[in-house]
């Protein structure tokens, strides 16, 4: 007998949770949790199919290749033969697979290969996730994590023009600001993240000049 959509998603939740217990914190569960909880509002006010966002959501980042020495391949592997172990249907398993393919930052420097609604909720999500408050945690939390410098003003912010030179840089955390997360807003795919956007990227900027003016020592 198949699960239950409710059973596949609670089961879905516990692997999610035991395969990222030891992740680096701002790629933890807590990420899942929050994109998770992002995609479903978002998903409610689109017309999308509500299990395979939940599904895209929870696996997006299950084996993310800037921890995985550059394999592109293990996150998506291992999200379908979960699905597969769960008896999901196979359109579904195929719809998700696309998504957690295809809705990464990086991805941006390639030529778009698959889009669906539903891809769309959940990078807004995702990319969400990656600005405001939280946004400026996770990059500072991910630039100790690699041991990057905070900022250096002898080294100036990049315009990447492929993935290569995007995923191998070693560039002072506030770069980053510049190099993606200001970037974000104008990149929301729905209404509902372009909203959510707006506020989350105004409390950056305020904190990347308040930033560059404690730095001067101006306050
Ligand atoms: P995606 O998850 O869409 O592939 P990235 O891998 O570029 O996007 O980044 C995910 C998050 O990891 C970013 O939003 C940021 O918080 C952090 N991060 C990635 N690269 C850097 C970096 N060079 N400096 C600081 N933080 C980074
Ligand atoms: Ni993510």
């Amino acid at each position: 007998m198949p699960y239950t959509q409710e059973k596949i998603i609670t089961l879905t939740v516990a692997y999610v949770k035991e395969t990222l217990k030891d992740a680096e914190g701002g790629h933890d569960w807590w990420h899942i949790y929050r994109v998770w909880k992002l995609a479903v509002r978002i998903a409610k006010e689109e017309s999308v199919n509500l299990f395979v966002v939940q599904l895209a959501a929870l696996l997006h980042d299950i084996a993310d290749s800037k921890f995985h020495s550059g394999d592109e391949e293990l996150g998506p592997r291992l999200a379908g033969n979960f699905l597969t172990k769960m008896h999901v249907d196979k359109q579904i398993i195929k719809h998700v697979d696309a998504i957690i393919r295809n809705m990464s930052f990086h991805k941006t420097f390639e030529e778009k290969r698959f889009n669906s609604r539903e891809l769309q909720v959940v990078q807004d999500a995702d990319r969400i996730d990656a600005i405001g408050a939280i946004g400026i945690a996770r990059a500072f939390n991910y630039g100790g994590h690699k041991n990057f410098p905070i900022y250096n003003p002898h080294i100036k912010p990049e315009t990447y023009l492929n993935k290569e030179s995007y995923k191998s840089s070693k560039a002072p955390t506030l770069n980053h600001f510049y190099e993606k997360l200001f970037l974000l807003k104008d990149m929301m795919n729905t209404k509902t993240g372009k909203r959510l956007a707006e506020g989350r990227h105004q409390f950056m900027e305020a904190f990347v000049e308040r930033f560059l003016k404690e730095w001067d020592t101006e306050c």
